[in-house]
C-alpha cells in the first residue's frame, strides 16, 4: 500500500458543495467523485482525519462521518491501526449521469399492442397547469385533508403493526381493513357482501386495469355509458374490447340502444349512482333493468361508485351490488374523492367465483397498497373520523354546489342549464344559447381554457360525436371557494358575452 499521505487533497476535492446539504454529506461527494475519476488512486493512503480536518477547515467530526460513509460504500478501507486506504475498485461510472444519448425514433420502441395503447392514452388531467384554478373536476378539496390526524394515525401503525403487516400482503389486502370496509359499505351504500370479497387495489383506474385485462380479450364487446368515463375508456380501448354505445340522454341509460348494437356482451360499465361525466343518477327501476339484462344476457356488470358519498338531496340510492341476486357485479369504490387520490388506495367487491383469480392477479400485477396505509385507514374508518370527515366535506362541498347554482342563475342562465346537481363533486350543464351551440362544446372548453378557465367539453367523453343536443360543460366545485366559484361564474359570462354579442 502506498503510504503517501503527503499531498495536497484540498486540489483534488474539486467538486463545487452544495449549500443545502451538510458538511459531510459534501466531503463525501468530493471523495466519491475524486475516487471515480481516479484522482484518488486505489491504495492510497489518506491522511488522518485530525491532519485533514485542519487542511479543510473542518470539524473531526465532519471528516469521520464522511469516512464512514465512503467505508460502508465500498470507496474507502479502514485498516486497523495503520489508517484509512482508497479502495482498490476501477473508476466505476455507473453512478455518473450518462450522457444523453438521442432517444430512438418511437417506431423502434417495439411496444406491444397492448403497450401501445395503454401509451397514447392522453388525458386532459395530466395537464397540471390547469389542476387548480375553477372549474376543475374530479378533484376533492386537497387543503381538507386531516394532514395532523393522518398522521397521527401512520405513526401508531407503523409503531403497532405485527411481524405479518410488514411481509407482503398475498391475500390482496388485510383481513380488518377488508372488515371495516364492508362494513362501512354495508351500512352506508347497500352493499351486500362478506369481508373476503373485498380486494384492495392501488386505485379505482388499477381496479379497472385488472378487471379489463382479466374479463376482456381483443374483439370482446363490450356496453359503455356514453358520454362516459375516459379511465375506464383507455383500459377496456387497451385490451381490444370493441365499445357499444349504452346513450345517455335526460338522465336516463338508453339500453335499447345498446340491446340493438350488441345482444350479448361480455360486460357494461355504469357510474350509477352519479353518472360519469353527466351526473345522472339511474333510477331504481333502470337499476333493476340493468341487472335482469345482465342475468338474461349472462355479462358482468362493472359498478363505477365512485363519489357516491356526497349526496345533497333526496334519499341516498343504494348501490346496484346490493340488488344483484345473480352475483354479477364487480363493485368498484375509491379513497380518491373523500380523502385523497396520493393515498392510491381503491377497493373492489367482486362476485365470490371471482375473488381468487383477481385475487392472485392483483398480486401479480404489483397493485397492492402498502400494509401501513391499509392499517392507518382501517383505524381512521373505526374510530369514526372516516364519516365525520365525509359528513364535514359533504356539508362544505353542497354550500360551494349552491354558490354555483345561484351564480349561474344570476350570470349565465341565457347561456348554460346545469342537468342534475344534486350529487358528487361536480355537475355538466347544457348549452342553450344558439350561438354557442353552432361553436360546439369543443370550442367553448378550449376558448374558455384560454382565458384561464378550466373546463372541459362533455364531447371529451363521446364514444362517438355527440350531437348539439346533448353536448355540453362539466364544472367542477368542489375544491373552490364560493368566491373563485363566483367569480369565475362572472369571467365566464364576459366571456360569453362577448362570443355571443360581439
Ligand atoms: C368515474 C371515475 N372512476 C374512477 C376514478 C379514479 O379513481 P382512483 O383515483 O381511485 O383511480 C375517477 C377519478 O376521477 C372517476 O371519475
Amino acid at each position: 500500500m502506498s503510504k503517501s499521505t503527503h499531498f495536497d487533497i484540498q486540489a483534488l476535492l474539486t467538486t463545487a458543495p452544495d449549500q443545502n446539504l451538510p458538511q459531510w454529506r459534501n466531503l463525501y461527494h468530493q471523495i466519491k467523485t475524486a475516487i471515480l475519476t481516479d484522482k484518488l488512486k486505489a491504495d492510497l493512503r489518506l491522511p488522518p482525519s485530525r491532519t485533514l480536518a485542519k487542511q479543510l477547515s473542518l470539524s473531526r467530526n465532519t471528516i469521520i462521518s464522511a469516512f464512514d460513509q465512503l467505508i460502508a460504500e465500498g470507496y474507502l478501507v479502514a485498516k486497523q491501526g495503520s489508517g484509512t486506504y482508497v479502495a482498490n475498485i476501477s473508476p466505476d461510472q455507473q453512478f455518473f449521469t450518462p450522457t444523453p444519448t438521442k432517444p430512438p425514433a418511437p417506431k423502434k420502441l417495439n411496444l406491444s399492442q397492448h403497450g401501445m395503447e395503454m401509451a397514447a392514452v392522453k388525458r386532459a388531467s395530466f395537464n397540471q397547469t390547469w389542476r387548480y384554478i375553477p372549474f376543475q373536476s374530479s378533484l376533492p378539496d386537497l387543503t381538507q385533508f386531516p394532514r395532523a390526524e393522518f398522521a397521527k394515525l401512520l405513526s401508531q401503525v407503523t409503531k403497532t403493526a405485527a411481524i405479518d403487516q410488514l411481509d407482503y400482503n398475498y391475500t390482496g389486502g388485510l383481513k380488518p381493513f377488508k372488515q371495516a370496509i364492508a362494513t362501512y359499505l354495508g351500512a352506508s351504500r347497500g352493499v351486500i357482501c362478506q369481508p373476503e370479497q373485498v380486494l384492495i387495489v392501488s386505485g379505482s383506474q388499477a381496479a379497472l386495469d385488472l378487471t379489463a385485462r382479466l374479463l376482456i380479450d381483443k374483439g370482446n364487446d363490450i356496453w359503455f355509458e356514453h358520454p362516459g368515463y375516459g379511465g375506464a375508456h383507455s383500459v377496456f380501448a387497451a385490451v381490444g374490447a370493441n365499445f357499444h354505445a349504452m346513450p345517455i340522454i335526460d338522465d336516463q341509460h338508453q339500453f335499447a340502444a345498446a340491446i340493438n348494437s350488441c345482444p350479448h356482451p361480455k360486460l357494461a360499465y355504469i357510474t350509477p349512482s352519479h353518472q360519469h361525466p353527466t351526473g345522472a343518477t339511474m333510477s331504481l327501476k333502470h337499476r333493476q333493468t340493468m341487472l335482469q339484462l345482465a342475468e338474461e344476457r349472462n355479462f358482468w356488470l362493472i359498478e363505477d361508485d365512485y363519489d357516491s358519498e356526497y349526496r345533497y338531496d333526496g334519499r341516498p340510492i343504494a348501490a346496484l351490488q346490493g340488488l344483484d341476486q345473480s352475483h354479477r357485479t364487480i363493485y368498484i369504490g375509491t379513497f380518491s374523492k373523500i380523502l385523497s387520490p396520493a393515498l392510491r388506495c381503491a377497493y373492489m367487491v367482486l362476485p365470490p367465483q371471482l375473488v381468487n383469480p383477481f385475487t392472485a392477479a392483483s398480486f401479480n400485477a404489483g397493485i397492492n397498497v402498502p400494509n401501513i396505509i391499509q392499517l392507518a385507514l382501517t383505524e381512521f374508518i373505526n374510530n369514526g373520523q372516516f364519516t365525520s370527515h365525509i359528513r364535514k366535506m359533504r356539508v362544505l362541498y353542497n354550500e360551494r354546489r349552491l354558490t354555483l347554482l345561484s351564480a349561474i342563475d344570476q350570470h349565465l342562465s341565457q347561456y348554460i342549464k346545469p342537468m342534475s346537481t344534486n350529487a358528487g363533486m361536480h355537475f355538466a350543464v347544457k348549452i342553450i344559447h344558439p350561438k354557442l351551440q353552432i361553436l360546439g362544446d369543443t370550442q367553448i372548453a378550449k376558448h374558455l381554457r384560454q382565458n384561464d378557465i378550466s373546463i372541459r367539453a362533455l364531447s371529451l367523453y363521446g364514444l362517438t360525436p355527440l350531437p348539439p343536443t346533448q353536448q355540453g360543460l362539466l364544472l367542477g366545485f368542489a375544491p373552490f371557494t364560493p368566491a373563485q366559484l363566483t367569480q369565475a361564474t362572472v369571467k365566464m359570462a364576459n366571456i360569453f358575452t362577448k362570443l355571443c354579442h360581439a
